[in-house]
């Protein structure tokens, strides 16, 4: 059976940047605080008229399509992980492969939140796996923006907008080796998204609520988010039988620095082996391990071992672990 392996990686991120101090002219908070307790000092805002989700995730698809002289028409199917697609449907994946040019792919969206681009890779891995694909793109794309309240500063120095690209390849000696992952509705409501689905459509009453903005409750997120990542890490080195020196990364899922500090100080690595962006993007959702990913992949050698892990609403999480 082959193993799906990554052989190419694309990034987009808009322009503008939102930066600490921006934020202090908006909501009651500081550049001290946001950067002690987070890490992040700026994100990126798409704010392109007539621009969202399906624009960046096709810029990051075109960017690997482009400097892999890939041809689309070659890509059997397209994930997209996201909590912010253009429409409720039709699925981002299907607007992508127009703009791209697939035009032998098939493709849907995948919800897991900040989860969403591991659950995307492993489901992308399986038909590469079973030997129903060659060429699976998997895309990370979320405008947080769209969904975030700017007058509520325990959300919104948090989220940017980006979207990574990765391409699925068949391959006989490398690729992703084991997942865990875990969903957890019990604690659905920590972090949600309350209106705009079929419980609660929009109207002028769930619009004058806000409830069309991402709402969080921190704390509990902050420590679910600590026990998970660490635990799932610690499970999947088990499993493979992996000591801390036998990773060569670890490519967190970007919500704040301290989580990613506290997994990595239970998996036992140094800090130059983890992938860390936050300051200068912030949390992208299901951007941001391909984001990582795309940043370090001049580092990255053949036969490197990464454990990748998330966290998001859901609650779901997991971590896998894949050679380069
Ligand atoms: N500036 C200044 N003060 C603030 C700010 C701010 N931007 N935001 C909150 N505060 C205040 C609070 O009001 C509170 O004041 P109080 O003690 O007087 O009530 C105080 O700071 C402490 O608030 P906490 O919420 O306890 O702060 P905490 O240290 O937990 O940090 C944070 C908040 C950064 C949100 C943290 O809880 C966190 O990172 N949570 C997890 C986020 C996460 O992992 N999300 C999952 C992925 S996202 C997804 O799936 C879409």
């Amino acid at each position: 059976q082959p193993q799906a392996a990554i052989t190419a990686v694309g990034h987009f991120l808009p322009e503008r940047r939102l930066t600490n101090t921006d934020l202090e002219q908006m909501v009651e908070t500081s550049d001290e605080w946001i950067q002690s307790r987070t890490g992040i000092k700026e994100r990126r805002i798409l704010d392109d008229d007539g621009k969202a989700t399906a624009y960046m995730a096709t810029q990051a698809a075109q960017e690997l399509i482009d400097t892999h002289d890939i041809d689309p028409a070659t890509i059997d199917i397209i994930i997209v992980a996201t909590v912010t697609p253009d429409m409720l449907f039709p699925a981002t994946a299907c607007l992508v492969q127009d703009q791209i040019g697939a035009r032998s792919a098939w493709g849907f969206d995948l919800s897991a939140a900040c989860s969403g681009f591991l659950f995307a890779l492993t489901n992308g891995a399986s038909f590469i796996e079973s030997g129903r694909a060659e060429r699976v793109l998997v895309i990370g794309a979320d405008t947080m923006s769209s969904i975030t309240d700017y007058s509520d500063r325990s959300t919104c120095i948090l989220f940017g907008d980006a979207a990574g690209a990765v391409l699925l390849e068949p391959s006989d000696t490398y690729g992703l080796q084991d997942a865990v992952h875990h969903a957890d509705g019990t604690h659905s409501d920590l972090l949600k998204l309350p209106a705009g689905g079929s419980l609660r459509p929009a109207s002028h009453e769930t619009v004058d609520a806000g409830d069309h903005y991402l709402k969080q409750d921190g704390r509990p997120v902050f420590r679910h988010a600590v026990t998970g990542m660490s635990d799932v890490c610690t499970d999947i080195m088990e499993r493979n039988d992996l000591s801390g020196n036998d990773v060569d990364y670890l490519v967190p899922h970007q919500a704040n620095r301290r989580i990613i500090d506290a997994t990595a100080n239970r998996m036992g690595l140094s800090s130059d082996k983890v992938m860390m962006n936050i300051d200068r993007y912030g949390n992208t959702t299901a951007a941001t391990v391909p984001l990582c990913l795309y940043d370090w992949q001049h580092e990255l050698r053949p036969g490197h071992n990464l454990v990748l892990t998330t966290f998001g609403g859901g609650l779901t999480w997991g971590a896998s672990y894949l050679t380069w």
